[in-house]
């Protein structure tokens, strides 16, 4: 998702600067804003000259330090609370007091990544949806410290980005995972009761409900240890039995198969 957010920025005019912890994982980012990119100048709405300033607004680095003169970073680490604790007191460390730090968690709680620095008031959710430069819609999430100045430039931003911000407070899977996850889950737990075929579930979620990819095809595309992680953090915030994970995702994902990342999921890819 992170190529995709730099790729919304460096569209709307934006410099912007690409970290990852390797070089490949940089080259495949940039590899998915080419393809992404490209898609466009085939359909004749970008020239390529166009194509080619976007790009070259965009600079990888491996180096954290390469953020130092950055208004806002977008964090989009693993779904791990410890790696992004550790991320942000880097970033604390390297960007300047004034700027903010906006994570794109889809459910870790940003009064908790607020309180691991000393900017809290600093700190925000700007949940993207995939796939980024189609969705719309920039979930902005409020943590318990984040002040009203982060959260009207954040807001402002999302908007100069082609987005619609719509805002929620702090709270397990915020609003949009908080809806779509148990749906998803639900599809599973039919699939596993033998209620009906991967299919027919996704059919009929698609004809009758108009939605554009049935509910285990959208777990595929999300990821499966996203969905179960985003579960997760829903059973454990509310304490509610309803949110347990179905047995039959915690197996896909014990075997490794994520989904269209890995080359199989509820699908094959
Ligand atoms: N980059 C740029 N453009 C892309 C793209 C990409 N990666 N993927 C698709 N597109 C564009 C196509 O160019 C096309 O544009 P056009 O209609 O203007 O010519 C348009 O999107 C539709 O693409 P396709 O015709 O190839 O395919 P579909 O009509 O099947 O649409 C889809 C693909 C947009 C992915 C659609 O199936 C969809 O909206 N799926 C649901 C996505 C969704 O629910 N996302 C949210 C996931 S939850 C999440 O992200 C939160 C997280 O916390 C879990």
């Amino acid at each position: 998702m992170g190529a995709g957010i730099a790729q919304v920025a460096a569209r709307a005019g934006y410099d912007v600067v690409l970290r990852d912890i390797a070089q490949d994982f940089l080259a495949r980012g940039m590899n998915s804003i080419d393809k992404s990119l490209q898609r466009d100048v085939d359909k004749e709405r970008l020239s390529k000259d166009e194509k080619r300033a976007i790009m070259a607004r965009i600079r990888t680095t491996t180096d954290i330090g390469a953020l130092s003169d950055t208004f806002i970073v977008v964090e989009a680490v693993t779904e791990e609370f410890p790696i992004k604790s550790e991320v942000f007191k880097s970033l604390e460390e390297v960007t300047s007091a004034n700027a903010i730090l906006a994570s794109n968690t889809s459910s870790i709680s940003i009064t908790r990544l607020g309180a691991v620095t000393r900017r809290p008031d600093k700190v925000i959710g700007m949940h993207f949806m995939n796939p980024v430069p189609v969705m719309k819609l920039v979930e902005i999430i409020r943590g318990a410290a984040t002040s009203d100045d982060t959260y009207e430039k954040t807001r402002g931003l999302s908007g100069k980005l082609g987005k619609i911000p719509l805002e929620c407070q702090d709270s397990p899977g915020f609003i949009s995972n908080r809806v779509l996850m148990p749906m998803i889950n639900e599809a599973i737990f039919a699939l596993h009761e033998g209620v009906a075929t991967r299919e027919s579930i996704d059919g009929i979620m698609k004809l009758g409900m108009n939605h554009p990819m049935g509910p285990l095809a959208l777990a595929d595309f999300i990821g499966l240890d996203v969905c179960l992680a985003i579960m997760n953090v829903l059973h454990d915030g509310f304490g509610d039995s309803k949110y347990r994970a179905c047995p039959l995702l915690k197996r896909y994902v014990d075997a490794g198969w994520l989904g269209k990342k890995s080359g199989r999921g509820f699908y094959e890819y």
